[in-house]
C-alpha cells in the first residue's frame, strides 16, 4: 500500500516513518513536509520506499504533486500548530496550517483518485487532541486555564468537518480521528496536565499504522484506544 504521513519531519511523523519502513505492507512512502523528509536514526531507505515531497505553502497543490497522490491508499495527517508553537504563530496562520491544510490535504487526496477506481477508499486519519470539543458546552477548564479554547473548539470542528466530508463523499474517503493524549518519547518533557492521558510515542505510532493499513476500527479514536491498539500490535 501507498501511505502519504503529512508532517513526516515532526516527532509522530518521524516515528511513524520509522515503523512504516519496516512494514512489509507498507509498499511506498510518502513524506510531505514543508522541509525534506529526513531518515529516521536507525532506519534504511534501501527499499527505495520512501519519496520525500518538499511543499512550502500546503494550501495549494502543483500538478506533479497531485499526480503523485492519485494512488494513495492512506494519509496520516500529523501537521498543526501544537500547543508549545501557539504564542509565536498569529492567530491567522494558527487556521491556516492547523485546519486549511487538512482539508486541502484531504479534498486534493480524495479528488485527485481516479472517478470510478475500483480501489478501496483513501483512509484519512487526522491526528487531533483528547481536548479539542466538537461543542462550545464541552469546553474543559483546562483549555480555559491554559488559553487554549479557541485552538481546542477550531480542532473540534475541524474533527466535524473531516467526518462530514467523508461522509458526503460516496465512499471515495473515509476518515478517522484520533484524539491523542501527550505522547511520550525520546527528547520530551514529561509534562502533567490534570485530566489529559498519556500514550508512549511507539505506541500511538504503531495504533495509526495499523488502523491505516487494516482498516479504521471506528471513527473516533480515543486515547486508550489507541494505547490498547498499540499495545496488541507490538506485542506481535
Ligand atoms: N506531541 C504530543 O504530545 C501531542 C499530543 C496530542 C496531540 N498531538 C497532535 O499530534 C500531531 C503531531 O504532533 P507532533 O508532536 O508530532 O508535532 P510537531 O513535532 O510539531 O510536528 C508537526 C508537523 O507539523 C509541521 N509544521 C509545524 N508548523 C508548521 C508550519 N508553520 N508550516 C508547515 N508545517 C508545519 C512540522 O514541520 P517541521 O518539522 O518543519 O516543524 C511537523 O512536520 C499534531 O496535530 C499535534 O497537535 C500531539
Amino acid at each position: 500500500m501507498k501511505l502519504v504521513i503529512g508532517g513526516a519531519t515532526g516527532f509522530v511523523g518521524t516515528e511513524l516513518l520509522r515503523q512504516a519502513l519496516e512494514n512489509p505492507a507498507v509498499t511506498s512512502i510518502v513524506g510531505l513536509s514543508r522541509r525534506e523528509t529526513k531518515l529516521p536514526e536507525g532506519s534504511s531507505n534501501t527499499s527505495g520506499k520512501l519519496k520525500s515531497v518538499v511543499c512550502e505553502d500546503l494550501t495549494g497543490y502543483p500538478a506533479d504533486l497531485k499526480k503523485e497522490l492519485g494512488d494513495v491508499d492512506a494519509c496520516i495527517w500529523t501537521i498543526a500548530i501544537t500547543p508549545s508553537k501557539m504564542k509565536e504563530t498569529s492567530w491567522d496562520e494558527v487556521v491556516r496550517i492547523t485546519r486549511d491544510y487538512t482539508l486541502t490535504a484531504l479534498h486534493t487526496m480524495t479528488e485527485v483518485r481516479p472517478v470510478g477506481d475500483q480501489k478501496a477508499p483513501l483512509r484519512f486519519i487526522y491526528m487531533s487532541g483528547h481536548f479539542a470539543p466538537r461543542d462550545r458546552s464541552h469546553v474543559v477548564k483546562q483549555l480555559t486555564d491554559f488559553g487554549l479554547a479557541e485552538v481546542g473548539l477550531l480542532r473540534g470542528a475541524l474533527e466535524a468537518q473531516i467526518l462530514d466530508y467523508a461522509d458526503q463523499s460516496k465512499n471515495r474517503v473515509v476518515a478517522c480521528i484520533a484524539k491523542s493524549g501527550m505522547i511520550h518519547g525520546p527528547g520530551m518533557d514529561v509534562r502533567t496536565v490534570p485530566g489529559l492521558p498519556n500514550i508512549e510515542l511507539h505506541d500511538i505510532a504503531a495504533a495509526l499504522l495499523d488502523q491505516a493499513v487494516n482498516g479504521f476500527q471506528k471513527n473516533t479514536l480515543s486515547n486508550d484506544d489507541m494505547v490498547n491498539m498499540g499495545q496488541r500490535v507490538l506485542a506481535k
